[in-house]
């Protein structure tokens, strides 16, 4: 969403407010506006935090801080969507978002908006991803896509190549945000293949190089204007 020189949105939303709030298969989806500067995050908007998350937040700096603030602000929205307060929501050494163990959350950040995705733990590990549909990465499929993924965009029309390389990307970043606290460990581009499907839908094939394969996978898209949000859910067995 395109914003004016003050850094508001179109009809006067001020930055880190709510600017999306959907129920999704996998959870309570919510996005919070981002100003368009890294200066520092105005006291107003620290108080919204969790004390601890404040005490985090007030060592970062630039676009870390104000993204990490609107990460936070966005989670701790949709925990109120579920009727959950709970602890605060700091940073893992993994950098994963840390959480009650009955819950799981997820963030992602774009410049314009941050998003997380909460749910109860019992339905599962979660990842949300958003990318932007421009500028094009030329040349990410290399880096990002298997062998029979790279054929499968190949066989698209050249106006499609670069939305499905970039949504499987996205649902990627997902997959590692799902799979990363219980793994512990990097885990390439190339250990999942994505097979999206034209209904919101994608198949996942896990080809983990070590750890713990969930029993179950699954990852859903959606467009939001000039943007795809992923989502991702993760069932492992006891
Ligand atoms: C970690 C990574 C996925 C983050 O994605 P990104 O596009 O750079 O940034 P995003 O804004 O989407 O996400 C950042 C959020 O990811 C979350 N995150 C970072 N590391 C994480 C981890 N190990 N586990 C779970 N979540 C993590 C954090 O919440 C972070 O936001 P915060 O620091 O404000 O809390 C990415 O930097 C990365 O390392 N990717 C390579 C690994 C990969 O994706 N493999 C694909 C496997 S199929």
């Amino acid at each position: 969403m395109a914003q004016d020189r003050r850094g508001r949105y179109p009809g006067g939303v001020k930055p880190f407010s709510i600017i999306h709030k959907d129920a999704v298969q996998h959870g309570i989806v919510l996005g919070v506006s981002l100003p368009d500067s890294k200066a520092p995050v105005p006291v107003e908007v620290l108080e919204q935090l969790h004390p601890e998350e404040r005490a985090y937040a007030v060592d970062l700096t630039g676009y870390r801080q104000v993204h990490w603030v609107g990460g936070r602000i966005a989670a701790r929205a949709a925990l109120q969507v579920l009727g959950c307060g709970g602890p605060p929501i700091l940073t893992d050494p993994w950098g994963a978002p840390t959480s009650r163990q009955d819950l799981s959350i997820s963030i992602s950040h774009k410049r314009h908006m941050a998003v997380a995705l909460v749910a109860r733990h019992e339905h599962g590990s979660l990842g949300v991803d958003l990318e932007d549909l421009s500028p094009v990465r030329e040349g990410i499929e290399s880096r990002v896509l298997r062998p029979e993924e790279v054929e499968g965009v190949a066989a698209l029309p050249p106006d499609r190549r670069w939305i499905s390389t970039l949504l499987r990307f996205s649902i990627k970043e997902a997959i590692y945000k799902a799979l990363a606290p219980k793994h512990r460990r990097y885990i390439d581009f190339k250990e999942a293949a994505v097979f999206p499907g034209i209904d919101g839908h994608a198949r996942v094939e896990l080809h983990l190089e070590s750890g713990p394969k969930p029993a179950v996978i699954e990852a859903r898209y959606t467009w939001l204007r000039r943007s795809v949000l992923s989502t991702v859910r993760t069932r492992w067995l006891p």
